[in-house]
């Protein structure tokens, strides 16, 4: 590995313990991921709690919590703990709008979010993150795992020079873009955004730098030569799709809820559980802007 990869790397696996009082917090790996029990989430948090989550939030990423039997509004105040809750974009008629049914059953022909993606980037202000409660498995124990990559390792890991081209450059999302990838057109009632972000933002509360591009979303670099963009884009979505120290999988059990931070990672439901069924609800909270 480069010395800057080993540096990188070195900055997370040598950080002092955390300190926590109420809750233990188990790492999935040294770099991305955590597993946290004590709060019983059907519960308002205490104050504390709150806090130690937060701490967890910033430092891992992907809070995984087991064993949490929730009704959609424990999980919703649980989210809003963290900020105003973010509505569902098209949410189904009579359904909650803040609460979206993950569910893929046999008569499924695609899934929602099998591919690596951050969520509604093309938005102005694209979530600050996500809390998915899966309560059926496929299969009672297994399949339907999520992947996650961690977005700041993947910029810190690209050579200095080519983070230094980074640095400068825009890339628009485009909200058509998913459903023209599924050979469909949106619906007319949804207001397609496209919107301008940098490619390499800062965390909006710890200022570390990520990269910011997604393939479902990101159309192309503004500065760049299609072909270009093209090719620069698939270069970086390889890197995060093919370098394994980037990622770690949460494997669901029957009330599992997973928190991730949808400003620093990207994440990538397996479908490979076809024609089993896979059920959970998300909610997700409002974010802000990405700066660079
Ligand atoms: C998503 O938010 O993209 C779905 C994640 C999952 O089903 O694991």
């Amino acid at each position: 590995m480069e010395e800057y990869a080993l540096e990188a790397v070195e900055r997370l696996t040598t950080r002092p313990a955390e300190p926590y009082e109420t809750i233990t917090v188990d790492p999935i790996t040294p770099l991305l991921g955590a597993e946290v029990s004590g709060p019983d989430l059907s519960e308002e948090l205490t104050p504390q709690q709150e806090k130690e989550i937060r701490h967890a939030f910033l430092t891992h990423h992907v809070l995984v919590f087991r064993d949490q039997d929730l009704t959609p509004e424990q999980h919703k105040r649980f989210a809003s703990a963290f900020g105003d809750l973010h509505p569902v974009t098209l949410p189904a008629e009579g359904s909650d709008p803040y609460v979206l049914e993950i569910k893929a059953t046999g008569e499924s022909r695609s899934v929602a979010g099998n591919g690596w993606h951050a969520d509604g980037t093309a938005d102005p202000e694209p979530s600050l993150g996500s809390m998915l409660h899966i309560t059926t498995v496929p299969g009672g124990t297994s399949g339907g795992d999520t992947l996650f990559a961690n977005m700041h390792l993947a910029y810190e890991l690209l050579s200095p020079a080519l983070r230094g081209f980074l640095d400068g450059l825009t890339a628009l999302h485009d909200g058509a873009l998913p459903w023209t990838a599924a050979g469909q057109t949106p619906p007319p009632e949804y207001d397609v955004p496209r919107t301008e972000h940098p490619v390499v933002v800062r965390h909006p509360d710890t200022g570390r730098k990520l990269l910011f591009v997604n393939a479902p979303y990101t159309s192309h670099i503004v500065q760049l030569a299609r072909p270009e963009s093209d090719a620069l884009l698939g270069l970086l979505y390889d890197h995060v799709a093919r370098t394994p120290l980037l990622h770690c999988r949460v494997r669901w059990q029957p009330n599992t809820l997973t928190f991730w931070d949808n400003r620093c990672v990207q994440h990538h439901a397996v479908w490979d559980y076809f024609p089993h069924t896979r059920y959970g609800r998300r909610v997700a909270i409002e974010g802000t802007r990405p700066q660079s």
